[in-house]
């Protein structure tokens, strides 16, 4: 493997800053995605082409025709999260740098470095071992809109004998896994409006309302101090996990404590205390408060009661619920917990349904060998917290959907300092290979 040229050709990958959800980088996804047909060219692939959009299209292709072996839909996005906060980072987000064996760049972990990893390990293998398509999306971080709306036109684009999605990480270093479940998530906006404009707080102070004093009111009846979600019907779908995967979760290399002192460092963790933390993250919804806009947050001083303010909140949702139902018990909620003097509305942004996989095609044993053979350990099976819009979508064409990774769990995946371990792109890139050529042996 020539790492200098990988690196050379990963770096010029990272470099384009393909912000899917800031209109301003339309064009960096547009050249983003052209990198992205390229090296699908590159890898002799017919038919590539962009669709769905011309600013964040879908690049689909076809690999050569292997008669006779089974077809392999490699799915990934060329899109990344915004940047910010710049002044935390290092280095420049856009300007990779390599250091202590790690690359740093928004992107590197989530997702371009990824799918560079999964397409490299085709242009290692000495012949296209199978049949292979393409999938690479442009808006995952937005919600997948423009991908979704693909797939209901031509639902044939998912057949496969079997999807290949890496954009996830090993549960712990020397650990690599599979995962059977993603969250889905609800992501709106909720603004209370109070009055018709602002107004000055001493001549109208104690007596008129205040709507960022409403729409803290708000959020804390939706989500209590003991982390429960007081949406009605929320969790009426949810079933916790099995008693056997509850134990095997007790087998995986994850600390509570290592997890808040190393991972989140903060003082404490919180959420509902009679859940273990991995139940937190893997198998129970959420509520988050993303931000909060209106009124006055500038320089110094100003007197004021703001008349509006909004706040950006997502949910996550774990297998059995539905992402309309979720919907709708969220506008109800606000309608019903806001007071009759403030106007209340909710704007949903984007939103995805959870997804849950069965990982006993025998696809999976090949890609657990492939790990076993190159990191001396094979898969094992875990959940992710994150969302991955299309999974279901993927998976609706029968096809089983392979959800691994090559990153780490210390990536900071859409924070500052995003970073991947060369090491794990290296033995990736092997890993995959390995993978290809067994499911081409399995014809
Ligand atoms: N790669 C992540 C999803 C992920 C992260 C899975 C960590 C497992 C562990 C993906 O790019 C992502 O960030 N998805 C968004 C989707 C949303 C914006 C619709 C997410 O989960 O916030
Ligand atoms: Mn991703
Ligand atoms: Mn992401």
């Amino acid at each position: 493997m020539d790492q200098e040229r990988l690196l050379r050709e990963l770096t010029e990958f990272l470099r384009i800053p393909s912000v899917s959800t800031l209109p301003a980088h339309n064009q960096d996804c547009r050249a983003a995605a052209e990198w992205v047909a390229a090296e699908l060219r590159q890898l002799g692939c017919r038919d590539v082409e962009f669709i769905g959009s011309d600013t964040h299209p879908v690049v689909s292709g076809r690999g050569p025709d292997v008669p006779g072996a089974p077809t392999l839909l490699i799915y990934g996005h060329y899109d990344v999260q915004p940047p910010d906060p710049l002044a935390e980072w290092t280095k420049p987000p856009f300007e990779p740098t390599v250091s202590g064996g790690k690359i740093y760049a928004r992107g590197a972990a989530d997702d371009k470095g990824q799918v560079f990893c999964l397409l490299k390990a085709i242009a290692a293998s000495p012949r296209p071992p199978v049949n292979f398509r393409f999938l690479i999306e442009g808006e995952e971080e937005y919600g997948s809109k423009v991908l979704f709306d693909v797939l209901k036109r031509e639902p044939e684009r998912v057949r496969a004998d079997v999807a290949l999605v890496a954009d996830m990480s090993y549960v712990a270093p020397g650990w690599p896994a599979v995962y059977t479940t993603l969250r889905g998530i609800c992501y709106a906006e909720i603004t209370v409006r109070t009055s018709k404009t602002d107004l000055h707080s001493g001549e109208y102070g104690g007596a008129a309302p205040n709507a960022h004093e409403e729409l803290c009111r708000l959020l804390t009846r939706l989500k209590g101090v003991n982390g429960k979600v007081n949406i009605p019907g929320f969790y009426t779908p949810v079933q916790r996990p099995s008693k056997a995967e509850l134990a095997a979760w007790k087998t995986l290399p994850f600390s509570e404590k290592d997890f808040l002192q190393k991972r989140v460092q903060a003082k404490a963790l919180v959420g509902q205390q009679k859940y273990s933390v991995l139940e937190r993250l893997w198998a129970l919804p959420t509520f988050e408060i993303h931000g909060i806009l209106g009124g006055f947050t500038g320089e110094g001083a100003k007197t004021v009661i703001p008349a509006a303010a909004t706040a950006k909140v997502s949910m996550r949702l774990v297998p059995n619920q539905k992402l309309s139902a979720v919907e709708r018990q969220l506008a109800a909620a606000v309608e019903r917990f806001a007071p009759k003097y403030v106007t209340a509305s909710v704007r949903f942004l984007h939103g995805a349904d959870p997804a849950q996989i069965k990982v006993d095609h025998p696809a999976f044993k090949l890609l657990g060998q492939a790990f076993k053979e190159v990191t001396g350990r094979a898969t094992v099976p875990a959940r992710a917290g994150g969302s991955i819009p299309v999974v279901p979508a993927l998976a609706s064409g029968g096809a089983p959907v392979i959800l691994t990774g090559i990153g780490l769990p210390d990536d900071r995946l859409h924070a500052p300092n995003e970073k991947l371990d060369l090491k794990q792109l290296w033995d990736g890139i092997e890993v995959f290979r390995r993978f290809y050529g067994l499911l081409g042996e399995t014809r």
